[in-house]
Parts: C-alpha cells; sequence; structure tokens
C-alpha cells in the first residue's frame, strides 16, 4: 500500500517534471511542440485537488500489476476494481490493492457504476473489443500498446474516439519521458541540423517464453509468441520506437521494405526473433529498425542522424558532427589502438580516419538520465509511465482528452503492421489510403 512519503513523491515528481518542462522549451512552445501536455499545467495540476479517479484493471498480469505498483504511489487515484480471467494472476493483483472488487468476466465489470476509467493490459488481440466495449459502457479508457491486432480494428477504434466524449489514452510512455521531450525539442530547435536518417534498434537475449502451469495454456500465457493474438517484435517493441521516429520527423513514413525470420528460438513460435525494416518518408529520410531476441551486445535505441550532429534519445546524449581535430600523436595512438592501419592506405589525406578524434557526448538533462536495458517485459523505473498513467488519472476527473495520443498510436501501430506485412509478403508496401487519418501527414 502506498506510505505518505511515496505519495508526496509521485506528486512532486509530476509537477517537477512539468516545471523542468516549461523551462526548456519555453512554455508556449513547448505546448505546440508536445500538445498532449497542454492539460497537464501546473495549474490544472492543481485544480484536482482532492479528487480521485475510481480505476479498474483489466488484465492483471505483469504490466497490469506494474500499473497497480505506480498508481498505489498517485494520490489522484484509487483502484476499485480488477478483472483477469487467469485465477493466479487475478490473486496477485488483489494482494497488492485488497480493497479493490474483483471480477473474471469483464462485460461484467463494465457495468458497475463505481468505476470511472479502465486501464486495459491485455494481449493485443483483447484491445480492439475491450477499448470498444469500454467506451461503450461510458467509462474513460487506457489501453496498453500497441493499438490493436489488425489495421481494420485500428480503424474502428480511431472512429469510436472521434465519437465518444470519453478520454481514451494509450500506453506510449515516450511521450511523458522527460529525456525524450527535451531531446526531440532540441532536434526541433535546429541543434542537430537536417534529419537526414534515423536508426532504431532494439537487441535482447531473452526467448520471451513465460513458464506454463499446464500446456492447454500455452497460447494465453505465451500469447506474444502467436500471429492470432500477437504483432511480435514490431507491436510489442518497435511501436515505442516508430512513434519516436514520426515525433522528430513530424510525419509519417509512405513506405515500408523489410525481412523477418526465426533464426535462433525454433520452439514453435510462430512470430519472427529477427526482424530488420526500412520505413521510407516521402522526403527521402529513411528509418532503419532493427530487434533481435537472441544477443543483447546492442541494448536499445534511437539515434537521429542530423546534418551537424547526432541524438542518441534513449541515452539522453547528443554529439556534433564537427569536432576539432585530434593532434598528430593522438591520431597515431588512436589509429593504432583501432588497428586502422591495416586497412587504410597510409598515403595521401585519406589516411586520416573522418573520425579520429574521440566524440565527446553532450547531455540532454543536467544529472543523471535514467536509461533502461530493454530487458524487462514488464517496464522500467522513471521511463515516463508513471507520469503517463498519472495523467490519465487527472484525465478521468476532469474529463479532458489530452490531445494527439490516440493518434500517436494510431500512427505507430499502424506502421507495425505494415511491416509485419511487408516481411510476410516479402514486398514494399505502401501506407493504404483507406488508413490514413487526417491527422497524419506524410
Ligand atoms: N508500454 C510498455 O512498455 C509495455 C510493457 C509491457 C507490456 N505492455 C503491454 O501490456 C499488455 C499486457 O502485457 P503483459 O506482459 O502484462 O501480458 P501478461 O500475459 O502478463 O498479462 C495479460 C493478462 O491479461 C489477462 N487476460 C487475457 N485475456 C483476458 C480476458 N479476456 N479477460 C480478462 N483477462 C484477460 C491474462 O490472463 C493475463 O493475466 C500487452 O499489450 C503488452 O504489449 C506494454
Amino acid at each position: 500500500m502506498s506510505t505518505d512519503k511515496n505519495t508526496k513523491q509521485v506528486d512532486l515528481e509530476l509537477r517537477q517534471f512539468i516545471k523542468n518542462l516549461g523551462y526548456i522549451a519555453g512554455g508556449t512552445a513547448l505546448l505546440i511542440t508536445v500538445p498532449w501536455l497542454q492539460s497537464f499545467t501546473t495549474d490544472k495540476l492543481s485544480e484536482i485537488k482532492n479528487e480521485k479517479a475510481r480505476v479498474a484493471i483489466l488484465g492483471t498480469g505483469s504490466r497490469g500489476q506494474y500499473h497497480i505498483l505506480n498508481l498505489l504511489r498517485i494520490p489522484h487515484a484509487e483502484i476499485v476494481a480488477l478483472c483477469d480471467n487467469y485465477p493466479p494472476n487475478l490473486k496477485a493483483a488483489s494482494d497488492l490493492c485488497p480493497k479493490a472488487k474483483t471480477y473474471t468476466d469483464y462485460r461484467k465489470m463494465l457495468e458497475s457504476k463505481d468505476i470511472d476509467g479502465v486501464i486495459i493490459c491485455t494481449p493485443l488481440n483483447w484491445h480492439a473489443p475491450m477499448v470498444l466495449d469500454s467506451l461503450a459502457a461510458g467509462k474513460h479508457t487506457f489501453c496498453e500498446k500497441s493499438m490493436a491486432l489488425t489495421m481494420d480494428e485500428c480503424k474502428a477504434i480511431y472512429e469510436a474516439y472521434l465519437h465518444t466524449d470519453r478520454v481514451l489514452y494509450f500506453g506510449m510512455q515516450r511521450l511523458f519521458d522527460e529525456k525524450y521531450i527535451k531531446g526531440l525539442s532540441m532536434i526541433h530547435s535546429g541543434l542537430i541540423g537536417d534529419i537526414v536518417g534515423i536508426r532504431c534498434h532494439w537487441f535482447r537475449n531473452n526467448d520471451w517464453r513465460r513458464p506454463v502451469p499446464s500446456p492447454e495454456l500455452e497460447r494465453k500465457i505465451n500469447w506474444r509468441l502467436y500471429w492470432e493474438s500477437s504483432g511480435g517484435l514490431t507491436t510489442e517493441l518497435a511501436t515505442h520506437q516508430l512513434e519516436v521516429s514520426n515525433w522528430a520527423m513530424k510525419r509519417i513514413p509512405e513506405s515500408v521494405v523489410g525481412m523477418g525470420d526465426i533464426v535462433f528460438w525454433k520452439d514453435g513460435r510462430e512470430v519472427y526473433d529477427s526482424i530488420s525494416l526500412t520505413y521510407h518518408y516521402r522526403n527521402g529520410v529513411k528509418t532503419t529498425y532493427e530487434s533481435l531476441i537472441s544477443n543483447k551486445f546492442n541494448g536499445l535505441g534511437e539515434q537521429v542522424l542530423g546534418h551537424k550532429g547526432t541524438m542518441e534519445l534513449e541515452k539522453g546524449q547528443y554529439f556534433f558532427e564537427d569536432v576539432a581535430p585530434a593532434p598528430g600523436i593522438l591520431q597515431l595512438i588512436n589509429n593504432v589502438e583501432k588497428r586502422v592501419f591495416s586497412t587504410v592506405p597510409i598515403a595521401g589525406p585519406s589516411w586520416v580516419p573522418e573520425t579520429a578524434s574521440k566524440q565527446k557526448p553532450h547531455y540532454v538533462i543536467e544529472g543523471m538520465v535514467h536509461t533502461t536495458s530493454g530487458g524487462s517485459m514488464v517496464g522500467a523505473e522513471n521511463d515516463g509511465s508513471d507520469n503517463l498513467i498519472s495523467a490519465f488519472c487527472q484525465s478521468v476527473i476532469t474529463g479532458e482528452k489530452a490531445k494527439d495520443i490516440v493518434e500517436e498510436c494510431y500512427s505507430s501501430t499502424m506502421l507495425c503492421l505494415l511491416g509485419n506485412q511487408a516481411m510476410k509478403e516479402q514486398r514494399k508496401v505502401d501506407f493504404p489510403d483507406e488508413y490514413k487519418i487526417p491527422h497524419l501527414k506524410f
């Protein structure tokens, strides 16, 4: 249960987060470039006073329990209901918040008048039916990423959102992560020049399998491994990073090519364990996306390449292209260390490697930056998830929709699904006209 100390901490963190952002981007500029934060200025935060959002968690597996732990530290949230159709997970969640009423049938739970908002943390194939039912039941709704398993489902959710007065959020926590917001704001202010390319990757060394107590539960527990319930590495991981890529570019790529394979984990799974995709923006910029789960050497990251510098958003650091050349002796040592003599001809100007002088990073945030190894399927600390769920609870109280969150998730999910199509059909796939929504700029 929450303690006074923890409660105060989250409240202060959220206020400090907004204050820090105002400092970097300067009030109104921030609100234009990060429109979803318009609802969370310090003034608006103080408006909610002692009110509480009465929320239900639908899907109390690992991500559901992670949100519960954050919600217990948020003063304007009260967990009133829990729903899961797998008893061990329902019990584990109930142990965390024993006062919450428990359900096994989510439709029954949606009938309750005591619930203002529903937080959906179920496998991807359940997102669309649950979001649509929750909105139809008049509940403010938060759903984990990705938006849905199919393009038609995404479109149906978007249409429902247009016609509801309820609040709808998706679990895209980078939208509330200080280092991303500041880093992207610096990119947009021209710090690294024109964007000429984007490289995203997510590498892990983990089979993604969970232990199954009896064989008939395999597809339920290991839902991530099967196409009927998962989009694999794209919808599980790439969705976050493609959203960042679009945020940097302020537009959406119009086509994608790629290859996907099962290279290592040949254990009966259906989804690829190794993918490589290239997304093409109309102005020629390409986002390359690589992910595999049998080598973690490279971790995760998004590098935005500009003609004057490079921003590494996950690490919260950037580098400039023009670095003072190192003195001759240092170049020599550097070359010996890197053993470049064997490959670079020792004659004429070409013998000096372009990056002979070691580039020093500059930091987006003064002090410690929280980075994640990306190894967990549950969630990381200080990655924006707590601010995001706190913001949702605030919206549940005020009824104010946060701008663009639905559209950000719609576009990145669509790109994941198109990436999967490109890999399965082994061809270039264009963003289909029938799924273009007015918000998207190509
Ligand atoms: N934003 C992030 O960084 C992040 C991180 C991890 C997971 N996720 C997302 O969270 C969601 C859940 O992932 P997870 O790892 O917690 O999965 P999980 O398997 O641990 O939990 C899912 C839970 O949903 C329950 N469930 C399934 N169908 C149900 C139904 N019809 N009615 C009631 N309960 C049902 C399952 O029994 C299970 O307890 C996924 O969409 C995943 O992509 C997001």
